[in-house]
């Protein structure tokens, strides 16, 4: 079903396999419009089906990724390239490897950075010389997060390094081993530089993310609750799973 925030379209979809296609359907359209798009991927588990999804649109033809260059949210820091939680990891296994992006115009904060203040000024540059973000991809932590901007007094502006929340480190022990192996810190895009993607798609599955998608959109817009941010970008579509959406559904026109 599609209901409205206003003038943002609000995606509920049946299931959990159109959630997914829903998702990678605007990725498309995104795509095909404009096939050198600089996309915005991210990470996390709720884009793992988008991106199978998008794998099969490339497989039949319905898709290129040929002329269109990336930049990833965040990487943790420090991590090796190689680590099996790496992002860079993450996304070579569930989209790159897969599809026809070419391999220089993949970009992701470099976990390996020696420099990690360097390593971001130079991430924020590229973004620019690039054009800027075409088409944003967003999820959300259970805190508010997105990208890695943590709930804080301010919002960070260009990309960072930042220490995590231990809500963080709580909500993403269950990729790794252990909770001590979850890196402290990431480098993450600011808010201004996720703000100023021309579109933004945000995506949230889960019963845990129901009461801080309700703050998100619905409370007042606070570094407190990063995402709610977004209430000021004017072209944000969101595709949310009926269980994320269950505590603002009586609130969408
Ligand atoms: C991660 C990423 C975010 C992501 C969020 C939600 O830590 N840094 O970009 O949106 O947390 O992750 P998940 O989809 O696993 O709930």
């Amino acid at each position: 079903m599609v209901y409205h925030i206003g003038n943002t379209v609000v995606n509920i979809p049946e299931s959990i396999d159109e959630f997914n296609k829903t998702s990678a359907r605007y990725m498309m359209e995104q795509v095909n419009k404009k096939p050198d798009s600089v996309m915005g991927f991210a990470t996390g588990g709720t884009p793992v089906g988008a991106y199978r999804e998008l794998i099969e649109l490339y497989k039949s033809g319905r898709i290129s990724f040929e002329m269109v260059k990336s930049f990833n949210l965040d990487e943790y820091y420090p991590i090796k390239k190689d680590n099996s939680q790496s992002y860079f990891r993450y996304m070579n296994e569930n989209l790159f490897n897969h599809i026809d992006i070419k391999p220089e115009n993949v970009h992701l904060p470099c976990g390996e950075a020696v420099d990690p203040n360097t390593e971001c000024d130079a991430y924020e540059k590229k973004i620019i010389a690039a054009g800027g973000i075409d088409f944003q991809l967003l999820g959300i932590g259970t805190n508010g997060h997105i990208g890695f901007n943590e709930p804080d007094d301010k919002f960070p502006c260009k990309t960072h390094l930042v220490g995590l929340n231990q809500s963080t480190i709580d909500d993403n022990a269950r990729f790794f081993d252990s909770r001590d192996e979850v890196p402290r810190k990431a480098l993450t895009m600011g808010i201004k530089t996720i703000m100023s993607a021309k579109k933004i798609l945000f995506i949230a599955s889960g019963a845990n993310k129901a009461a801080i998608i309700k703050e998100a959109f619905f409370g007042d817009i606070t570094p407190h609750v990063p995402a709610s941010v977004l209430q000021l970008h004017t072209s944000v579509i969101i595709v949310l799973d009926e269980a994320a959406a269950a505590d603002i559904k009586d609130k969408l026109e």
